[in-house]
């Protein structure tokens, strides 16, 4: 699929739930959350179809994120389904890895060709303070168990306020080039005030070659992070809400009035 850019679209990012069990503080805003009906959220089984769809239609890259995946349940199941569908060259999942310990070696076993682990600190207090609630052992037992499953590319996603240079991230660094991790630092993003980023090593943040489309948990397409505009696949049709969000896919992102990190997937 070709947008009106003549960007490629073939990358399709999947939110399969908006729950995490972490609340990171800049992801979660403050005044609490408004979660996604339950009876809106997709079935495993839609969220198949969906993809297939988009796969027809040029797909080749699916990751799945959250909200944090692990927690949706039957998330194995999926990943099952997902790598059969012929055509997908590249299966991956955005996780903050509280759950890996536990998933790592069924999720390889089902068919995931890669991990990506939201990884801002080392320090257990920090970490704590960063996502009010979480234990940053339980992270890198989940690094360890999915090094052991056999997965050959897990990168680190680490957060940064500024610089790469920072305490937490070097230490983050330090950490992945001693374990084989590639680290990826991403500056802390405001989709309010609509300031975003290019990431170094990553096609995201870069408008001339975003090829991206989100489908988020209750079954809406977004062509563009930056923007509020999406189509529903339930009231258009699964391929309709997909050409229409292709065709009307911005040139360039701008603020959105969702604060909605835990909903997109990043
Ligand atoms: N800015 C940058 N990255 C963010 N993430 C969540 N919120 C933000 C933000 N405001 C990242 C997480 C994770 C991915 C899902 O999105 O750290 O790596
Ligand atoms: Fe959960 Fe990821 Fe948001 Fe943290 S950044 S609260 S782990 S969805």
């Amino acid at each position: 699929m070709f947008d009106c850019y003549n960007r490629r679209i073939n990358y399709l990012r999947i939110s399969v739930t908006d729950l995490c069990n972490l609340r990171c503080i800049y992801c979660m805003p403050e005044e609490g959350i408004q979660l996604i009906p339950h009876e809106q959220i997709l079935s495993l089984e839609e969220i198949r179809d969906i993809t297939k769809a988009a796969v027809a239609l040029g797909v080749d890259k699916v990751r799945l994120t959250g909200g944090e995946p692990l927690v949706r349940r039957n998330i194995v199941y999926l990943v099952e389904m997902l790598s059969q569908i012929e055509g997908i060259r590249d299966l991956a999942m955005t996780t903050n890895g509280i759950l890996l310990d536990q998933f790592a070696k069924p999720l390889k076993n089902a068919g995931l060709h890669r991990l990506n682990v939201s990884l801002d600190t080392l320090d257990p207090e920090r970490f704590r303070t960063m996502t009010r609630i979480g234990n940053v052992q339980d992270v890198l037992r989940g690094l360890d168990a999915a090094k052991a499953a056999g997965f050959k590319t897990i990168k680190l996603n680490c957060v940064i306020a500024e610089s790469p240079q920072e305490p937490d991230a070097l230490a983050v660094s330090a950490y992945g080039r001693k374990h084989g991790f590639e680290v990826r630092c991403i500056r802390r993003m405001n989709i309010r005030e609509g300031s975003f980023w290019t990431i170094e090593g990553s096609d995201g943040g870069n408008c001339k070659s975003c090829n991206r489309l989100r489908l988020t948990s209750n079954g809406n397409i977004y062509p563009c992070l930056f923007n509020d505009i999406h189509y529903s696949v339930k009231e258009l049709g699964v391929e309709q809400a997909l050409l229409a969000a292709v065709g009307n896919k911005p040139e360039s992102g701008h603020k959105s009035e969702r604060n909605q990190f835990y909903a997109m997937g990043g």
